[in-house]
């Protein structure tokens, strides 16, 4: 298996992303066998389609390397680095703009989304992100891509300019990468209301639990967090309309590495009086550890980008024979 995924650069991640995706991740590292690779990176490229402040990028970069170190990403199993510091990504998404339609791309919900009724401002970047996306992906000849749901069409399309590429220039580079949606990742909500996502734009912090945030915090929070008066109800039916209290059963379970159910059998009956502390407690003894190193890591900057840049090469040795073989494909003299 080659494994390939990047992740957007945003600062201050909260539990939501670690439960979302970092965590998968690690999960995917720790299940690799030996003759597998995983390569994870930021995709700080990706972060220039949309408006950025330069010292909120570059410092939202090294931040989300010290969040995925500190959750247990392990740079001497996987292959960690952000995508500027690989200069094959940029090159062979111009291959990929050749093959590309644009056609495909105006089929994009996300940018569909993003552009809004706006098309005519948007980057010409925001556009072809896909394309970028394809080439992070088959640059590496992944066989692998976890994401979220929300970016399988992305993957449907780098599929597409696979099969295009490959048959329009008679090669067999590309070989089709396969989307893996982790079917049981929980969707988070916010504290504050359990039909919003929990959301690091979100103007109330109450709302979130920030993976930064000390013990205390993370106790508050969830003590303060929207509840409904009634007990815990024995099975998953009797969260119906309580979307609050269904959340913090999610979190719960999520946390313990157990079914929602298993968490009902244990709690039903109870109010969120006594199931609170109990999560509070389990929050802190899971995320507590991960906060430390994160902490630790944020005091060494350097050591993070020294981190970095040390997968950067690895990624290069990797990724620079198949854009070799991209560029003898159409015609290329470098
Ligand atoms: N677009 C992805 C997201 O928003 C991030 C991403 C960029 C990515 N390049 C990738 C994911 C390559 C998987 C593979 O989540």
């Amino acid at each position: 298996m080659r494994v390939v995924s990047g992740i957007q650069t945003t600062g201050n991640l909260h539990l939501g992303n670690y439960l979302g995706a970092i965590r998968n991740w690690v999960r995917l590292q720790d299940s690799m066998g030996a003759d597998d690779t995983c390569l994870f990176f930021l995709a700080d490229l990706h972060a220039l389609t949309v408006s950025i402040d330069p010292a909120t990028l570059a410092s939202n970069t090294i931040e989300m390397a010290a969040t995925l170190l500190a959750a247990g990403i392990d740079p001497d199993r996987s292959i960690l680095f952000n995508q500027a510091r690989v200069p094959a990504h940029s090159e062979l998404a111009w291959i990929l703009g050749g093959t590309a339609r644009v056609g495909w791309l105006n089929r994009m919900t996300q940018w569909k989304d993003k552009a809004g009724k706006n098309r005519e401002g948007a980057s010409v970047g925001l556009f072809t992100y896909p394309v970028l996306q394809a080439a992070d992906i088959l640059g590496y000849r992944a066989t692998h891509v976890p994401v979220g749901e929300d970016q399988k069409q992305h993957l449907e399309l780098a599929r597409d300019i696979a099969t295009k590429f490959n048959l329009d220039f008679g090669v067999d580079l590309f070989p089709l990468p396969e989307p893996m949606i982790p079917e049981d990742t929980p969707r988070i909500m916010s504290l504050r209301d359990g039909s919003a996502k929990m959301s690091k734009s979100d103007p109330s912090d109450m709302s979130r639990i920030n993976l930064i945030d000390t013990d205390d915090l993370i106790a508050t929070k969830f003590r303060k967090a929207k509840t409904d008066p009634e007990p815990l109800p024995g099975d998953l039916a009797g969260l119906a309309g309580r979307a609050e209290a269904r959340n913090l059963v999610t979190i719960f379970a999520a946390l313990a590495n157990e079914a929602p159910q298993s968490v009902l059998d244990r709690f039903a009956g109870q109010g969120f009086g006594q199931f609170k502390p109990a999560l509070a407690d389990l929050a802190v003894a899971t995320l507590g550890p991960i906060r430390d190193r994160l902490v630790a890591l944020l005091d060494d900057r350097d050591a993070v980008g020294t981190t970095l840049a040390r997968g950067a090469a690895k990624a290069e040795a990797l990724v620079r024979p198949t854009l070799l073989a991209a560029q003898r494909a159409v015609g290329l003299q470098v």
